[in-house]
C-alpha cells in the first residue's frame, strides 16, 4: 500500500526539563519540584506540530492467527505464572527491592532455559566474577549462558542485535546507561530510554527479554513503574515474611491471567517453590483467647492467616493501638464499629493485633476474623482451630461477602476446616454470620466454636 506524506508548520517552543528525574515544566526552576535536585533544569526547544507522519492505514483484524511459542523454564508453577511459559518475543519485567532474590531467580531460570535455548545475561550491575560466585553457590553451572558485563545500552543492543539471542536477562534496568538521555544513570530518562531500546529490539527479532527494575523507597532513583506501560508482563516478588519466604506476583500480562503468584523460599542454594503453602503461616496452637483463623489470598493463592489480639484494660489515658502485619485504620473502625453496634466498651482496652508469620492482611477480607478474635481476647474465650471467618465488615456493623469467596470456602474445607463462617450465601456446607451482633452471639453461646476448656 502507497503511503502518503502529510507536511505540517513547525513552531518552535521552549520547555525546561530536569535532567534527574525528567519533570517538565514550561517555565525555568532552580529546584526541581519533583525529585527537589537543585541546578538540575536544562532549556529545550520542544517542536509543536509534526513534520511529517505517516497516514493511518485501516486494517482487520487476522482470521488466522498462531499462538505465541513458548519457552519453557524448567518450573511449572512460573510456567503458569507466566502464562504457559516464556514467549516468543514477549517483554517482561520483574520488579523487587534490592536483595529480594531477583538475580538469584533469574540466573537459576536463565540456566534451566539455556539448556534447550540461546540465551545471553545482560550483567550490567554485577561483574563476571560476582555472577560466577552466585552460579557457584547455587550449584549450577550454566555454561552455555552468554553473558554481557556492561552498562553501555548502545554497544549492548549492537551486540545482541549480531548475536540474535531467543532470550535476553536484562539486570538491571537502573544500571544502563544511554549517551543521548539525560540523568544520571537510574533517572527516568535514563531507565525509559534504555527500556524502549530493549523493547524495540525485543519486538524487531522476536527476542524475548526479561528486565530487572528495583523498587526504591527514596523515588529518587526511578523505579520499574516508569516503564510498566512498555511492557507484555509485570512481576513483584517481594518479601512476605522476615528471612526467607518470597512472592512472586503478577501485576499485569498480555499472555495469561495477571493475578496469579507463586510462593518460594529462599534456601542457601537459591531459590525454590514451595508447593502447598497454604499452612505456611499457620501454627496449630494450644486453646488461646484472641486468636482467629482466616483466608487471604496472595494472587490466585490462598493462605490460612492467624490474627491475634491482646486486649488489656488501658492504665491511664488514652488506649494505646497497635498493629503489625494488619492495617491500623482498619483497626480503629472494627473498634468503633464494634462500640457502637453491639456497645463493647472498647474505648477503655489497649489493643494490640499482630498477624502470625509476617503475612501482611492489605485489604478488608480480615475483619470478621479480626473482630472475632477481639471479641474471644475481651470475653476470654478460645476459638477452636476447626474455624475460619470469611467476611468484611461495614459501618452499619453488617458483615459482607468477600471476593474470592468460592476459592477461599473450598481451600479451607480442602484444608479440613469445619466451621466456616461466612455472610449468608449459596455456598453449602457454610454457617451464615450477617453481622457483628450474630458473630457475639456465634462465639458466646456455640461450644463448637470455642476451644474446650
Ligand atoms: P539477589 O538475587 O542478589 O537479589 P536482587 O537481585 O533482588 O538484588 O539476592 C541476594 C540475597 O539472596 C542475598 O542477601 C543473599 C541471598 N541468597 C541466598 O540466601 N541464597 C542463595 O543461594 C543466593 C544466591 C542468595
Ligand atoms: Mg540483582
Amino acid at each position: 500500500m502507497k503511503k502518503s506524506v502529510i507536511l505540517y508548520s513547525v513552531k518552535e517552543k521552549k520547555v525546561y526539563v530536569c535532567t534527574n528525574c525528567g519533570y517538565t515544566s514550561g517555565k525555568w526552576f532552580g529546584r526541581c519540584p519533583a525529585c527537589k535536585e537543585w541546578g538540575t533544569c536544562k532549556e529545550y526547544k520542544e517542536q509543536q506540530g509534526k513534520i511529517r507522519s505517516e497516514e493511518a492505514v485501516i486494517s482487520s483484524l487476522l482470521l488466522d492467527v498462531k499462538p505465541p511459542l513458548f519457552y519453557q523454564t524448567g518450573e511449572k508453577a512460573i510456567d503458569d505464572l507466566l502464562g504457559g511459559g516464556l514467549a516468543q518475543g514477549a517483554v517482561v519485567l520483574l520488579g523487587g527491592p534490592p536483595g529480594v532474590g531477583k538475580s538469584t531467580l533469574l540466573l537459576q531460570m536463565a540456566s534451566k532455559l539455556s539448556e534447550k535455548h540461546n540465551i545471553i545475561y545482560v550483567s550490567a550491575e554485577e561483574s563476571i566474577g560476582q555472577l560466577s560466585l552466585r552460579a557457584k553457590r547455587l550449584n549450577i553451572y550454566p555454561q552455555k549462558i552468554k553473558v554481557i558485563p556492561a552498562n553501555d545500552i548502545d554497544s549492548i543492543i549492537d551486540r545482541l542485535s549480531r548475536e540474535n539471542p531467543q532470550i535476553v536477562i536484562v539486570d538491571s534496568i537502573q544500571a544502563v546507561k544511554s549517551q543521548d538521555s539525560e540523568g544520571l544513570v537510574g533517572s527516568i530518562n535514563q531507565v525509559k530510554a534504555s527500556a524502549f531500546k530493549f523493547v524495540e529490539l525485543a519486538k524487531k527479532k522476536n527476542i524475548s527479554t526479561i528486565i530487572t527494575g528495583h523498587v526504591t523507597k527514596e523515588g529518587v532513583i526511578a523505579g520499574p513503574k516508569v516503564i510498566e506501560h512498555m511492557v507484555d508482563a509485570v512481576f513483584y516478588m517481594e518479601e512476605e515474611k522476615e528471612g526467607d519466604l518470597r512472592i512472586l506476583r503478577g501485576e499485569k500480562n498480555r499472555f495469561g491471567k495477571a493475578s496469579k503468584a507463586v510462593i518460594l523460599e529462599m534456601t542457601d542454594n537459591g531459590l525454590k517453590i514451595v508447593d502447598d503453602p497454604a499452612l505456611l503461616f499457620y501454627h496449630p496452637s494450644r486453646p488461646v483467647d484472641g486468636r482467629a483463623l482466616t483466608i487471604v489470598m496472595a494472587g490466585n493463592q490462598a493462605l490460612v492467616a492467624e490474627i491475634q489480639v491482646l486486649t488489656k484494660k488501658t492504665p491511664f489515658g488514652i488506649p494505646r493501638r497497635t498493629c503489625a502485619g494488619f492495617d491500623i485504620n482498619r483497626l480503629y473502625i472494627i473498634l468503633a464499629v464494634l462500640e457502637k453496634r453491639m456497645k463493647l466498651p472498647v474505648y477503655m482496652l489497649d489493643v494490640f493485633v499482630n498477624v502470625a508469620g509476617g503475612l501482611k492482611i492489605t485489604d478488608t477480607t480480615g475483619d470478621m476474623a479480626l473482630a472475632a478474635a477481639i471479641i474471644s481476647s475481651m470475653e476470654e474465650l478460645p476459638l477452636n482451630d476447626n474455624s475460619v471467618f470469611l467476611g468484611e465488615l461495614d459501618l452499619g456493623g453488617r458483615i459482607r461477602k468477600i471476593q474470592f469467596l468460592k476459592k477461599r470456602i473450598e481451600e479451607a474445607r480442602r484444608l479440613g476446616f469445619k466451621n466456616i463462617f461466612s455472610p449468608s450465601t449459596k455456598e453449602t456446607n457454610v454457617i451464615p454470620v450477617n453481622n457483628v451482633n450474630e458473630l457475639f452471639k456465634i462465639i458466646k453461646e456455640c461450644r463448637d466454636v470455642c476451644a474446650p476448656a
